[in-house]
C-alpha cells in the first residue's frame, strides 16, 4: 500500500469543516464582476467616473473591496447592521485583497442603513434584495428617501430586484457547486401582504447538511412599487434594467438593458435606477 503525503490528502467540505459565508459568496456573489459592471454603467449613463461609492446591506463587503481595487482614487463605504459579519468580511475580505492604502480607502460602518448619510457618494448600491427587510412601504419609502438624501447632485442609486411567477411557488432549487450544493428554498410566501421567507442550506458529499445557514424574512416588492418609491424620493430618470435571456439555457445572460416594458419571465432579476437632480 502506498501511503499518502497529508498534502495529497483529499479535504472535502461537511457542514461541520465549511464556513457559511465563504460557501455564500461562492454560490451567490460575483463581486469583481459586479464592481467592474457598476463602474462602467455610471460612466455609461453619467459621463464622470464613480469614485465615492457606497454598498449598503454590504455583509462582508467583498464588494466594496473589489470598488477599492478598481481605481487608485476609488473610495467604498460599507454599511451592515451585523458586527460579526463585517468583522469576518475584514479578517477574510479586507485583509486578504486589500494593502495597507487601499485599506484607508474603505470605510466599514456598523450601521443602521437608515441613518447613514454622509460622506456623500456619487452611486449607493442596494443589492441581492436586501432591502426587503423593510415590510411597510414608509419604511422602504424612508429608506429610499435617505439615500437620496446621502447622494451628490447628480448621484445615482442602483436597487435590485427580483420577481415572475416562480418565485411566489413554495419550492427549493438546488445549485451544484465545486464541494457543495447550494439550495435556495422559498418557504412560505403571503399573497395578502406579499412577505416571504427564504432560506439558504449547503449539502455536502458526506451527506451533512447546514441547514438555514441564511434565512431572510422578507416583503417581496414589485417593480412598480419601487419606481413609484424612487420618485417620491425625488429621483429623476427612474429606470429599469432588465436583464436578458440566454436563448440555450432560458436563465438570464447576464446582459442587463435599459427597458420600458419587460418580459413574463417565470423568473427574472432586474436593477432599478434613479439619478438626483443635479
Ligand atoms: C442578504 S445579506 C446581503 C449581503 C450582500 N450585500 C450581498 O449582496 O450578497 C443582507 C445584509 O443586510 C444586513 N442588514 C439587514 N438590515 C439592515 C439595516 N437596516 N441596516 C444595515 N444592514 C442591514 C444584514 O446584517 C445582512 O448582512
Amino acid at each position: 500500500m502506498v501511503a499518502r503525503s497529508p498534502a495529497r490528502k483529499s479535504k472535502k467540505l461537511t457542514a461541520r469543516t465549511a464556513d457559511r459565508h465563504v460557501l455564500y459568496q461562492k454560490s451567490v456573489q460575483a463581486p469583481a464582476d459586479d464592481a467592474q459592471f457598476y463602474t462602467r454603467r455610471f460612466k455609461k449613463y453619467t459621463g464622470r467616473d464613480l469614485r465615492v461609492f457606497r454598498e449598503d446591506f454590504c455583509g462582508t463587503a467583498v464588494l466594496s473591496c473589489h470598488h477599492v481595487l478598481q481605481h487608485p482614487d476609488n473610495i467604498a463605504i460599507g454599511v451592515d447592521l451585523d458586527q460579526p459579519t463585517l468583522d469576518w468580511g475584514i479578517e477574510h475580505n479586507v485583509n486578504k485583497l486589500l494593502n495597507a492604502e487601499q485599506k484607508t480607502r474603505l470605510k466599514l460602518l456598523n450601521k443602521n442603513v437608515l441613518d447613514v448619510r454622509a460622506p456623500k457618494c456619487d452611486a449607493i448600491n442596494a443589492l441581492n434584495f436586501s432591502y426587503s427587510v423593510f415590510k411597510k412601504r414608509r419604511d422602504l419609502g424612508a429608506y429610499i428617501k435617505n439615500a437620496f438624501r446621502s447622494l451628490k447632485p447628480g448621484g445615482v442609486f442602483f436597487m435590485d430586484a427580483w420577481g415572475g411567477p416562480d418565485v411566489l411557488q413554495e419550492k427549493t432549487d438546488r445549485v451544484r457547486h465545486k464541494g457543495f450544493v447550494y439550495e435556495w428554498e422559498q418557504r412560505v410566501y403571503d399573497p395578502i401582504s406579499h412577505e416571504i421567507t427564504c432560506a439558504i442550506h449547503f449539502e455536502f458529499p458526506d451527506g451533512t447538511r447546514m441547514h438555514n445557514a441564511f434565512v431572510y424574512d422578507w416583503r417581496l416588492w414589485t417593480l412598480a412599487e419601487i419606481r413609484e418609491l424612487f420618485e417620491d424620493a425625488g429621483f429623476e430618470d427612474v429606470h429599469v434594467l432588465w436583464e436578458g435571456t440566454d436563448h440555450d439555457t432560458g436563465e438570464g445572460n447576464g446582459v442587463f438593458r435599459r427597458r420600458t416594458r419587460g418580459d413574463s419571465d417565470e423568473a427574472w432579476i432586474s436593477i432599478v435606477v434613479g439619478r438626483r437632480p443635479e
